[in-house]
């Protein structure tokens, strides 16, 4: 199949990489000419370094890339996917399918991006998010890999499996959209957590504590945005939180490491060169939050420390000391 994937920062062409393995036709934009013409130059993306760009793969910062195409893959920062979307809106084959591989929440809408996308390229697409544990990195040294397809449209959701899928990229297919991409989005905000805790020298006990109650806050809002509650236990839920909290490859997490470690928050996002997609989530997740009345105190603490500038220190002692809770929130109801 003919296959254009937006945006070539390390997860993209980490993508476009195994698209062509299993044998599309695949092109790879760039939202800038230098940008793609360093990738036509040195044969590799400076984001994923040691991993060579075969000459099958096609190179381009022309958008009109899309047309003919039966899927098309946005893998642009989250804050541009809309933006994107609109732009390659009027190229678009009739049937073409719509994958969303970025992680995150509008702003000023509090939408998740295929509804984003949705809006923009109108209900005659298929949309379908793909999200899990996976690190642009290792899914280039063709590390196994197991990600989820999700989508409301049973079809376009295997179909982006089967797009996908070889001995080395597993891809299972789910139709809680929703609940997949509000736990890949917002599990950054807690990998930034665990950073900030790492970096201020506190051990495995906390960085625990902030996991589980960080979850049992995703799957809050989740839940009540109409997400599935074993979704969070799943592959884009508890998988993602697991890989973004405790690798060095998470961005997120080395951000929230230099972040306890004094940096102050803009420096150390400056710092990270590539997207920190959880200060953004940080934001978005609360005012989300907000409007559907769900407490999130972690996410909220997270705000406090990036947007307000308060001592992780003062922030965790308040977390500790909030009023005492049941783990469950329905014991003894
Ligand atoms: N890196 C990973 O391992 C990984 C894994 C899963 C999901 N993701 C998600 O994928 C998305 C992209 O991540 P990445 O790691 O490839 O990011 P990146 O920072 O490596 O690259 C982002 C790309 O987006 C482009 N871009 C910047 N501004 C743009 C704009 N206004 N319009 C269009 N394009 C623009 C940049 O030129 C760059 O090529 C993020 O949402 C991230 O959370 C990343």
């Amino acid at each position: 199949m003919k296959i254009a994937v937006l945006g070539s920062g390390g997860w993209g062409t980490a993508l476009a990489l195994v698209l062509l393995e299993n044998g599309h036709d695949v092109t790879l934009w760039s939202y800038t000419a230098e940008e793609s013409a360093v990738l036509r130059e040195t044969g590799e993306n400076p984001m994923l370094k040691g991993v060579p760009l075969p000459k099958e793969l096609k190179l381009t910062s022309d958008l009109e890339c899309v047309k003919g195409c039966g899927a098309v893959v946005l893998a642009t920062p989250s804050f541009a996917v809309r933006t994107t979307a609109r732009a390659a809106a009027p190229l678009l084959d009739p049937g073409a399918v719509l994958v969303s591989v970025s992680k995150g929440i509008e702003k000023d809408t509090s939408l998740t991006l295929t509804d984003a996308i949705e809006q923009e390229v109108g209900d005659a697409h298929a949309i379908v998010a793909l999200s899990g544990p996976s690190h642009a990195e290792e899914v280039g040294r063709h590390i196994p890999t197991v990600v989820v397809s999700a989508s409301k449209d049973r079809s376009a959701a295997e179909q982006v499996q089967d797009l996908f899928m070889n001995e080395r990229f597993r891809v299972y297919a789910s139709d809680d959209v929703v609940g997949v991409e509000l736990g890949a989005a917002l599990k950054n905000v807690i990998a930034l957590c665990a950073g900030i805790s790492d970096g201020m020298g506190y051990g495995d006990n906390t960085k625990a504590a902030l996991m589980t109650r960080g979850l049992t806050e995703i799957a809050r809002l989740g839940v009540a945005m109409g997400g599935r509650r074993e979704t969070f236990a799943g592959l884009s839920g508890v998988g993602d939180l697991i890989v973004t909290c405790t690798s060095m490859h998470s961005r997120n997490r080395r951000c929230g490491i230099l972040i306890g470690k004094g940096t102050p928050t803009d420096q150390a996002v400056k710092e990270i060169g590539a997207v920190v997609e959880g200060y953004y989530a940080a934001a978005n997740a609360r005012t989300l939050a907000q409007k559907v009345g769900v407490e999130m105190p972690i996410t909220e603490a997270a705000y406090q420390v990036l947007y307000e500038g308060k001592d992780p220190h003062g922030v965790i002692l308040d977390l500790m000391t909030r009023e005492r809770k049941h783990e469950l929130e329905d014991s003894w109801v």
